[in-house]
Parts: structure tokens; C-alpha cells; sequence
């Protein structure tokens, strides 16, 4: 999952370059590096994040008008200067970025080291440039030497290649990892992700698997795999450049959550398109979720919204598990795909295996990634961008949308109506943040952390432990509640921290005596319950919810709580919220 740029300008193209990658530093923080052309090629690399980089080698500090950059989360090779992209041909007059996996890299390897070509990484990107080189030896230019290699490769690739030969262009491709055009008076962009083009254009072009770009200072060109031109739409993008900006926040993560009360006002918009897109279904008998990390604990809440409002037997599959399903796959089946990025290598391979079959329902938040452009059916949810590797605001949209799926495919406007009061009730989070933090300074040293929920708020226990595990790095575990005395409840010992969530409504009682239960055995309970709740007056740590928010929609509340509490904790601990360590926003690799 590394982020990779291009771009062509009539000035000195590094610090726009430099400023684009920064951007997409939430797919891999292990290495950076650029290249530009001149009448050589120009390369600054190294290892850690940008700005550790930048402030030893000066990043920017390289001529050239026409430039690539990559930042990199390692999957061949660790994350060295040596392993650091760009990678170049033997005779340094190639370069080439790349986000994806060659899968036939090591084969392809030991032919080039066979015909003399020299490697200087382990990576299995280096196999491209050596190939270019091969084909450019023997006659052919850049477009067509780039076009003879990737025919060659095996996997998936997003990459831009830059030479000395023909020092005017950028040729980029894509398969299987995503690649947008950003087209502007200014000069012209490749990048995977719309944030990197924010600051200089708007408008976009999507790019499909196997197609090649050739990109000049005045000129795009579009082609398929055979180089013939194709006619591609120019999308504008109604981000603007802010939005990928910390606006005067620390970090990312907490712009992102206080962005939460609007994202919900943005995304309760969706409903009329949600209800329209209800309208074309037929009668479903069963539906699945598939999807990844917290996007699969959004899953979860909606297999509880389902089955307990509308009694349509739902099941919640892990992307990567999903193959193992495919035989009870049917046409009387939704299969519906959350992802925030739209790009996540598990999910599209599982909705490639359900389309053909079972009608297919995407969730998404980046408008033009891959899965819109498979799925069936697209909901948007209105998050803007996420730059964060946590995701927050995007967890919260997404349960916006399954409460409206399912509030219209049940034509329940008292849910309808619920909703729109959580805008309110989700500002009050805010209010409590004084008394989180004061949380996050008792616990910030705890080795273990164990978060407690029933029903539609087992989910919420699932993320709230994942948000610590992956901002804190403390070790976390969400569990039904009924569960822990099966199991974890050995686990519990004096002065532990349990997350109990408790709100009002038909779990609360039995929620509640295994909170007792824990309690008895000395751990230190952090409560998250109802203002007007007298029955846990006498536990210290409490973060007191306005009573009107009962338990199905305590999902879309509790967990703004926990957000915070998480981030206050990682702050405590010295560690950056938005770049965890070994994690990256979207995963393109399987
Ligand atoms: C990565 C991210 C998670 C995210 C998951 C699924 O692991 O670090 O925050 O939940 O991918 O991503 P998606 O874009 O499919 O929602």
C-alpha cells in the first residue's frame, strides 16, 4: 500500500511533488523518495517518515520539472534506503514508482540477472526499470518499452516511469492498484489518491485496469493495454484542498473526529438515493457483509440492525474469508461491501467472486475507486477525505448509511426520524472530552484494556479495542458481555481497565450483572451509560450519555467516545495517532 506521484510543470517541480506525497503518507510511512529528470536522473530517498527525511537529505532540494515520488509500506524487502523507491535501470537513465505487488518478480529477476542486468534492492519492483531498459536496448521508445513490460508482469501495479531518453513525459499504468489523472492549466498529475491533487486541480481522471498514461506538460493521453487512444470523461471532484488539511488540529485523527457531527448531517442526505436504490430490490432471502477492519465492525452493527428489525438472516464474512463462502452464494442474495477507501485488495477480489452470482450493494467514501466501478449498486457515504490511518469519521458515516439501508428497506420512519436527532446528541461528546483525557492520563501505562458490550454494542466494544490497539499500541480486546465468563474472565485481575457500555434498553440488565461480575473481581471499570442511570452512581470513571440515546442507536454515539479516549491515550503515550506504527490506510495487497 504505497502511494505514488507524478507531475509535470514549467517550473521546478520538487516542492509540489514533495507536498502531493505528504498526502498519501497515510499508505506507508516506511520510506520515501523521489526522482526527477534532467538531463540525468535526479533521486533523493530514504528511510522513515517524510519529514525524518526531508530533514536529513532535503527532499526538495532537486531540479528537474517533471518528477516522481513514492511513499512506501513495505512488502518485499524492508523498509531501507536501498529498498526505497524509486528504483532505477543499471545505466540510471529509468525510474520507476510502483504501489502494488509483482508476483512473478522473482522469475522475472533471475532472467534479467541472467542477461547481465544488476540489481541494487530486494524489492519486486526493480524487476520493472531493468525490463524497460531491455526493450528500450532494443529499439523501442518509452510508451511501447513501458507497454512490452507490464505485459510481462504478474500482480498488480500502479506506476510512473520517468527517463533521460525521453525527458518530456511520464508514462503511467495501472492494474489492480489504483491511479487517477489530475489534469490542470498548471501541468499535469498521476497519483493514487485524489488528496495528493487537491492543492492544484480538481478535476480527474479514473483510470481502469490496464490502461496506460502518457503524461506531457500539455498533453494526457489515454490508452489500453495495446496503446490504443481511449476517450476518458474529466470527473471534478467536489473536495477542496482544506478538507486534506489539520485546519489547526494536532493530528489528523482529531480533526477527524470532531468533523463527526457534520459527516452525519452530510450523510443523512444520502437518503433519498438510499431509498431509491432500496426501491430496485428485489426480495432478498439472506444477506452477507463483507469487509475489513473497522469497516467490518460497521458490518457487524448492521447484521444486529437486520436481523433484529427486519428478521433477514445476515452474516458478516472478513474479506479475506470470503472465497470460502462462494458456494451459497445465490440470486436471492445482497452481498453488500463496505470500504472506505474503495480500494482495499480483499474486498474487490470478494466482490469479483459474489458479482457474477448475487446482486451486489457497495458503501464507499472515495468517489471513483475501483469498487464503484464493480459494484451494483454504490452509496456514498459523506465523509470527505480520511487522512487519518485510523479511521473515524468515515466509521461513522458508513453506520449512517446502514441505519438508512435499513431503515428504508423496512420503512421505518421512526428510525428515519431517530436519525436525524443523533446530529444533536453526537455534539455532546465534545463536552466530555476534559473528562476523557483525564481517562487517558490514569490508564496511558496499562499493558491490557478489555472493552465490554452486548448486542448492537458489541460492535461498538470491537472498535473501540481496535482503536486502542492501533493508535497505543496497548493490547485490547473487545467481548460480548455474556461471553467473558466462558473464557476472558481469567484474564481479569485488580485494577485491569474494562470499557463497560451500557446503554439503556433490552440488554441493559443482563449488560449490567456482567459488568458486576467484573467488577467483583477488581478491575477498574470505565463506564459508558445513561445520564439518568443510578445504578452505576458509585463507579468512578463514567462518561454519561444523554438518557434518550437507547441501545440501537448508541452505536453511532458511544463510539465518538471511544475514539477520543483512544486518541488522548496515544497522545499520552508520545505516539503520532495518524501514522501507527506497521499500519497503513488502504491496503491494495491480499
Ligand atoms: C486498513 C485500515 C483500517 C480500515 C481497513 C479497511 O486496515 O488501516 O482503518 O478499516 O483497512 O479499509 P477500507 O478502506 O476497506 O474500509
Amino acid at each position: 500500500m504505497c502511494g505514488i506521484v507524478g507531475c509535470i510543470l514549467d517550473k521546478k517541480v520538487a516542492p509540489t511533488i514533495i507536498e502531493s506525497i505528504k498526502k498519501l503518507e497515510y499508505r506507508g510511512y516506511d520510506s520515501v523518495g523521489i526522482a526527477t529528470v534532467t538531463d540525468t536522473i535526479n533521486v533523493k530517498k530514504g528511510s522513515g517518515k517524510i519529514k525524518e527525511v526531508d530533514d536529513e537529505i532535503k527532499l526538495t532540494d532537486i531540479d528537474g520539472n517533471i518528477g516522481i515520488a513514492h511513499v512506501r509500506w513495505a512488502t518485499h524487502g524492508n523498509p531501507t534506503k536501498e529498498n526505497a523507491h524509486p528504483h532505477c535501470d543499471c545505466d540510471n537513465k529509468i525510474s520507476v514508482v510502483h504501489n502494488g505487488i509483482i508476483e512473478n518478480f522473482k522469475e522475472l529477476r533471475q532472467e534479467l540477472i541472467q542477461e547481465g542486468h544488476i540489481f541494487k534492492s530486494e524489492t519486486d519492483t526493480e524487476v520493472i526499470p531493468h525490463l524497460i531498459e531491455k526493450f528500450m536496448k532494443e529499439g523501442n521508445d518509452l510508451l511501447k518499452s513501458t507497454q512490452l513490460a507490464i505485459k510481462k508482469l504478474i500482480g498488480s501495479y500502479a506506476l510512473a516511469v520517468i527517463s533521460t531518453e525521453e525527458p518530456d513525459k511520464i508514462i503511467g499504468a495501472r492494474n489492480e492498484s489504483p491511479l487517477i489523472v489530475g489534469v490542470s492549466d498548471n501541468g499535469n498529475f498521476l497519483a493514487s489518491d485524489v488528496p495528493a491533487i487537491l492543492n492544484e486541480t480538481r478535476k480527474v481522471i479514473y483510470l481502469e485496469d490496464k490502461e496506460i498514461i502518457q503524461l506531457e506538460k500539455d498533453k494526457v493521453t489515454i490508452m489500453d493495454i495495446n496503446l490504443n487512444p481511449l476517450e476518458k470523461e474529466i470527473k471534478t471532484i467536489d473536495w477542496n484542498p482544506e478538507m486534506a488539511e489539520k485546519d489547526g488540529y494536532d493530528h489528523f485523527m482529531l480533526k477527524e473526529i470532531f468533523e463527526e457531527p457534520q459527516v452525519i448531517k452530510d450523510t443523512l442526505f444520502e437518503s433519498e438515493k438510499i431509498k431509491e436504490i432500496v426501491s430496485k430490490f428485489k426480495n432478498f432471502n439472506r444477506i452477507y457483509f463483507v469487509a475489513c477492519g473497522t469497516s467490518y465492525h460497521a458490518s457487524l452493527v448492521g447484521e444486529y440492525l437486520i436481523e433484529t428489525q427486519l428478521g433477514i438472516p445476515t452474516e458478516v464474512i472478513l474479506a479475506s474469508e470470503f472465497e470460502y463462502f462462494q458456494k451459497t452464494l445465490d440470486d436471492h442474495t445482497l452481498v453488500i461491501f463496505i470500504t472506505q477507501s474503495g480500494e482495499t485488495a480483499d474486498t474487490i477480489k470478494a466482490l469479483k467472486v459474489a458479482k457474477p452470482v448475487s446482486e451486489t450493494l457497495a458503501i464507499v467514501n472515495v468517489v471513483g475507486s475501483s469498487i464503484t466501478r464493480e459494484a451494483h449498486h454504490v452509496i456514498y457515504t459523506r465523509a470527505g477525505p480520511e487522512i487519518g490511518v485510523a479511521a473515524t469519521k468515515t466509521y461513522l458515516s458508513q453506520l449512517i448509511c446502514i441505519y438508512l439501508l435499513v431503515a428504508h428497506l423496512g420503512e421505518n420512519e421512526e428510525l428515519i426520524e431517530k436519525l436525524h436527532s443523533i446530529h444533536e446528541l453526537s455534539l455532546e461528546s465534545f463536552d466530555r472530552e476534559e473528562e476523557i483525557k483525564k481517562i487517558a492520563k490514569r490508564y496511558k501505562s496499562a499493558k491490557d484494556f478489555f472493552y465490554i458490550g452486548r448486542g448492537f454494542n458489541y460492535p461498538t466494544a470491537l472498535e473501540g479495542a481496535l482503536k486502542l490497539k492501533e493508535i497505543t499500541y496497548i493490547h485490547a480486546e473487545g467481548y460480548p458481555a455474556g461471553e467473558l465468563k466462558h473464557g476472558p474472565l481469567a484474564l481479569i485481575e485488580e485494577g485491569i481497565p474494562v470499557v463497560g457500555i451500557l446503554p439503556p434498553g433490552a440488554s441493559y440488565a443482563k449488560t449490567f450483572n456482567n459488568l458486576q461480575e467484573i467488577r467483583a473481581r477488581g478491575a477498574n471499570m470505565i463506564l459508558l451509560g445513561a445520564e439518568n442511570d443510578t445504578q452505576i452512581d458509585d463507579v468512578e470513571d463514567k462518561l454519561l450519555f444523554n438518557s434518550t440515546i437507547d441501545e440501537i442507536i448508541a452505536p453511532l454515539l458511544y463510539i465518538i467516545d471511544l475514539q477520543l479516549l483512544s486518541y488522548h491515550i496515544s497522545v499520552e503515550k508520545s505516539i503520532d495517532p495518524d501514522k501507527p506504527k506497521n499500519l497503513a490506510k488502504s491496503v491494495t495487497v491480499v
